[in-house]
């Protein structure tokens, strides 16, 4: 597996792939409740009361809070699979690069060189790396949001990891396990965590503005306060804070969301592995509770990219903070970083609008690998709702629900809004049942199991189940799925889809299919070789009465295949060659309800590079039961029922876009009146062999400025020639 897409597999908990707790049936029916799922002037600028419409909320979506009309059709040719090392866009379509790896972001700053050489304090000014998640905010002339300007906006934008390699000259220097050029651990500092960018559209054409008073760098020595129940709490002390109130930095932010009061959440994924920690002289030191807590965290290591190991340390510890081991003499962990690795693994709120705000860590949303954080539509005097997925295999989703009911007067109070609705809620965490129904359990302090006598973990207050909201899921009993990546929520129906990337044949066994992750098969490469478990992935729904329920329907929109695979058991949506992928990762709602699914995959790669696809979904329930008969290496069979959605056909799911050579397609915006489409390509070219680096033509990639240059992850705007809706 690929360094980006650590996946450490923690979860030993004995909860059920898919609890065999018969779930209350729901009393959902049809259409009923979904009134409520309306948005209510989610922001300045839109529209009062319109509850019963299909007004889709304001941030990312529509201007003047007028809906467009649901998309009907998808009015392109469809993108043949490639592996050509480009980008390749549907016939009537046009894609220009926007924002690249290094790009300077202050007039100070000067171009980018990309041979390794530029000087890394620079890099507190230059896009960072392996773009990630992206939102549209638009700026106004007042220099506030706007949900009518098309033409200007700032760009927020997650980093979420590196390709060392092509980062340095000759790629990271390491002697004896110990990185010892500090200047080379100090731009990898800097170029993980946010962009925000003023981005402009003139004649036509997107361009970033390189000295914006709005553009800003957030990465991993940004000051952040922490915020919400946990803050403050035994659990955050360091030497940095000795009252854990707050941290530096964020990193491996990999998806996000965005609140009604024009505010970004940046979500921090596989952080635990960055943090070094000596099992070996640690473990003796430590609790029996905090070794469960680190074992279920996956907190344990060398420490990724080694950013311990600089010596000597600086005065303010930039690199020792890396380093959780107990080294000091304080019965509180005030003296040294042993703590630290609780003050990540939250999402992150940053005002884009305010560049000298800073950033807050919302500890109410739980800690765990988060993938990211996917509103429901704001209504007035209703909770904020946010669902999340935890990204490992045999990981949880979770939902959370704000204990404030939304009041649009917030719409432009920034932080201090995210104080009133992400600070103080309640987490929960679902369970898909086997009759096509689901719940969600509460994860609160002496709330059904999660309390002080769970074995293995005695719960002491609401920070402790917060820190360890994966251990709190595992009391609750919650469902383990196929790694969780990003959710959308249905503007029109309210609907959640989620992705559920893959997952392989140790972590889903014959023995552990279930309804919800259902498939264990081999999807044999092209060479013959096998891939066992849920290589390819699926992407489930599920619909509530209204956000804040309790109780869901759900099927399976759609499942990963190729094309050529067994219809019975394997490709069970019907994909095509004009439609079919491997391991849905991005998934994204415009705001026609366009839905976009992006792929971040290593099982199809034989055949194809990873892509973007455009879809007209139904909902929950248009499809049927189906059994599946799941085959394992041996010959065992098993067989499964499981729900799934309508077949799309070759009409309402087509490819978009494939991209270039060994990418990742992630991340992706509109601007509000759907004219521009906004889709970050990361990691092109990151299979590079250390060996071959001094030798241009045998880089995996060029892209995106060919010849014989190394490749840079990068922001791309698609247009349509004709200068209209993209895809509709
Ligand atoms: Fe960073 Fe879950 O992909
Ligand atoms: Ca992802
Ligand atoms: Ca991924």
């Amino acid at each position: 597996m690929s360094d980006h897409d650590q996946d450490l597999v923690t979860n030993v908990s004995p909860n059920p792939e898919m609890s065999a707790i018969i779930a209350r049936r729901m009393l959902l029916k049809g259409g009923a409740g979904l009134a409520a799922l309306s948005v209510f002037g989610a922001l300045a600028g839109c529209n009062g009361d319109d509850v019963g419409s299909s007004t889709p909320d304001a941030i990312g979506a529509t201007p003047s809070g007028v809906a467009p009309p649901r998309a009907t059709t998808l009015s392109f040719n469809p993108v043949a699979k490639s592996v050509a090392d480009a980008v390749r866009v549907p016939s009537g379509y046009y894609a220009t690069v926007l924002f690249r790896l290094g790009d300077p972001m202050a007039a100070s700053v000067a171009a980018f060189k990309n041979d390794g050489t530029d000087d890394a304090s620079t890099f507190d000014r230059r896009a960072g790396d392996h773009h990630d998640a992206i939102q549209y905010f638009g700026l106004g002339a007042d220099g506030k949001y706007s949900a009518t300007a098309t033409d200007r906006a700032l760009l927020v934008m997650n980093h979420e990891a590196i390709t060392p390699s092509f980062l340095h000259a000759n790629g990271q220097t390491i002697v004896n396990g110990a990185r010892t050029v500090s200047s080379e651990v100090l731009k990898e500092f800097y170029v993980h965590g946010v962009s925000v960018v003023e981005v402009v559209k003139q004649a036509g054409n997107w361009t970033y503005k390189q000295d914006s008073a709005f553009n800003r760098r957030i990465h991993t020595l940004t000051p952040m306060t922490l915020s919400g129940p946990a803050a403050g709490s035994r659990y955050m002390v360091t030497k940095f804070s000795p009252t854990g109130v707050t941290t530096r930095g964020t990193v491996n932010n990999c998806a996000h969301g965005y609140t009604p009061w024009g505010t970004y959440l940046t979500c921090e994924e596989n952080w635990a592995g960055y943090f070094r920690r000596t099992t070996a002289t640690d473990n003796a030191k430590r609790t029996a509770k905090e070794l469960t807590s680190f074992a279920r965290y996956g907190v344990a290591g060398a420490g990724r990219e080694l950013w311990a190991t600089p010596t000597p340390d600086t005065a303010d510890n930039l690199y020792g903070r890396w380093n959780a081991e107990a080294l000091g003499t304080s019965t509180d962990g005030s003296d040294d970083y042993r703590n630290a690795p609780n003050t990540y693994g939250w999402n992150v709120e940053i005002d884009p609008y305010a560049p000298s705000s800073v950033p807050k860590k919302r500890t109410a949303m739980g800690r765990f690998a988060h993938e990211g954080a996917w509103p429901a539509k704001a209504v007035a005097g209703k909770p904020i709702v946010y669902y999340m997925g935890c990204d490992s295999r045999n990981e949880y989703i979770y939902k959370y629900v704000s204990t404030a009911v939304w009041d649009p007067a917030d719409a432009s109070r920034g932080l201090a809004a995210g104080d009133k609705y992400l600070d103080n809620g309640k987490l929960y965490a679902a369970i898909f049942s086997a009759d096509g129904t689901g719940r969600w359990v509460e994860l609160t302090f002496n709330s059904g199991a999660v309390n002080a006598g769970y074995t293995p973990y005695a719960f002491a207050d609401q920070a402790d189940v917060l820190v360890n909201a994966r251990l709190a899921a595992d009391a609750a009993g919650a469902t383990k799925m196929d790694r969780p990546e990003w959710g959308a929520v249905d503007p029109f129906t309210g609907a959640v889809y989620m992705t559920l990337t893959n997952s392989n044949s140790s972590l889903r066994t014959l023995a552990s299919t279930d309804a919800a992750n259902p498939r264990h098969y081999n999807d044999a490469r092209t060479n013959g070789s096998a891939q066992r478990g849920n290589p390819n992935g699926h992407i489930i729904r599920w619909l509530e009465a209204e956000p804040s329920a309790l109780t869901f329907r759900w099927d399976v929109y759609l499942f990963g295949a190729r094309a050529t695979a067994d219809a019975a058991n394997v490709n069970l949506s019907g994909l095509t060659a004009e439609n079919d992928f491997s391991s849905p990762d991005g998934a994204w709602f415009g705001s026609n309800g366009i839905f976009w699914i992006q792929t971040d995959d290593g099982a199809y790669t034989d055949v194809t590079n990873c892509m973007l696809l455009a879809a007209l979904p139904g909902t929950v329930g248009d499809g049927a039961a189906r059994t599946v008969t799941n085959t394992d290496a041996s010959g065992a069979t098993k067989t499964v029922q499981t729900y799934v959605g309508a077949a799309p056909g070759t009409t309402k799911l087509k490819r978009f876009l494939v991209g270039p050579a060994q990418c990742e397609i992630t991340g992706i915006t509109e601007s509000p009146d759907g004219k521009a489409l906004f889709v970050n390509i990361q990691h092109p070219g990151e299979d590079m062999p250390l060996a071959d680096l001094s030798n241009p033509s045998k880089y995996p990639s060029h892209w995106p400025d060919g010849g014989l240059t190394r490749p840079r992850s990068a922001t791309i705007v698609i247009q349509r020639d004709d200068g209209g809706i993209v895809a509709a």
